[in-house]
C-alpha cells in the first residue's frame, strides 16, 4: 500500500492514520509534520529553521520538506509500503515526490481526501490535546482523554487560533491546486471526514476496496 493522506489541517489524516495502520501492519506512517515537530524539539539546524514558519502557520520552504521525505522513502522499511501524511503540499512537492517515484519504478495507489468544512477545523484544532508519552491524540471534546492521562496532555504550539486560520488560508491557495494533478493520473478518492472515527475509518477502508 502507498497512499497519500490528503486533507486540511484538522481533518484527521492523524488519527485516521492510526486506524488505517492498525488495519495495514508493516505499512510506514510518514508524517512531515511529526518529522518537523522531532527536528524542532531536538534542536536541530533543521528544527531551528522550520520552527518560526510553523509557529506562525506557514509552510516550511519545499526544499527541506522535500530532502526530509526522499532521505526517508529511501529506507528498506518503505519498501513494504508507506503512508504520507501532510506531504506533498505543494505542487513542486507532488512534482518532486512523483520523480522519486518513477526512479524507483513505484507509484501512489490512492490519494485519499479527507473532506472536513472550514468552521468544524478550527474547533477540532483548538480541542486537541497530546499524551507525549503514548503520542496518542485526544479532543478535548471530541474524544476526551481517561482521568489518568489528562494531566499530561500538551497542546500543539500551531494549535492556538490565528495559526490555525493561516493554516487553512495556505491549504486553500497552496495545497488544494496539488489535487489536479492526481485526478489527472486517476488516484484521487474523496471520504466524508465528518462523523465519529471508526465511522470515517470504514469509508476510508471501503474507499480503498473499491
Ligand atoms: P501537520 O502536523 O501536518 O499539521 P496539519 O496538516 O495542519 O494537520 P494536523 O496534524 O493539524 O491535523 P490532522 O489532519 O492530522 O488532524 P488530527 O487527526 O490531529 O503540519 C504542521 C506544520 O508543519 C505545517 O503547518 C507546516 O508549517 C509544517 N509542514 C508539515 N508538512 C509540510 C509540508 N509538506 N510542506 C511544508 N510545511 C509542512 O485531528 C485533529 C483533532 O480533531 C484531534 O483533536 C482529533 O482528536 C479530532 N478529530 C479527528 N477526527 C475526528 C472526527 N472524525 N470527529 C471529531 N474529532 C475528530
Amino acid at each position: 500500500m502507498r497512499l497519500i493522506l490528503f486533507g486540511p489541517p484538522g481533518a484527521g489524516k492523524g488519527t485516521q492514520a492510526a486506524r488505517i495502520l492498525e488495519h495495514n501492519p508493516g505499512v510506514v506512517h510518514l508524517s512531515t509534520g511529526d518529522m518537523l515537530r522531532a527536528a524542532v524539539a531536538a534542536g536541530t539546524e533543521l528544527g531551528k529553521a522550520a520552527d518560526g514558519y510553523m509557529k506562525a502557520g506557514d509552510l516550511v520552504p519545499d526544499d527541506v520538506v522535500c530532502g526530509l521525505i526522499v532521505e526517508r522513502l529511501a529506507s528498506p522499511d518503505c519498501e513494504h509500503g508507506f503512508l504520507l501524511d501532510g506531504f506533498p503540499r505543494t505542487l513542486s512537492q507532488a512534482e518532486s515526490l512523483q520523480s522519486e517515484l518513477d526512479r524507483a519504478k513505484i507509484d501512489i495507489d490512492r490519494v485519499v481526501v479527507l473532506e472536513v468544512a472550514d468552521d468544524l477545523i478550527v474547533e477540532r484544532i483548538t480541542g486537541r490535546r497530546m499524551d507525549p508519552e503514548t503520542k496518542r491524540i485526544y479532543h478535548i471534546k471530541f474524544s476526551p482523554a481517561p482521568e489518568d492521562v489528562s494531566s499530561r496532555l500538551v497542546q500543539r504550539a500551531d494549535d492556538t487560533e490565528d495559526a490555525c486560520r493561516a493554516r487553512l488560508a495556505k491549504y486553500h491557495s497552496e495545497t488544494l491546486p496539488v489535487l489536479p494533478f492526481y485526478e489527472a493520473r486517476n488516484k484521487v478518492v474523496r471520504v466524508d471526514g465528518v462523523g465519529d472515527p471508526a465511522e470515517v475509518t470504514s469509508r476510508v477502508l471501503s474507499a480503498l476496496a473499491r
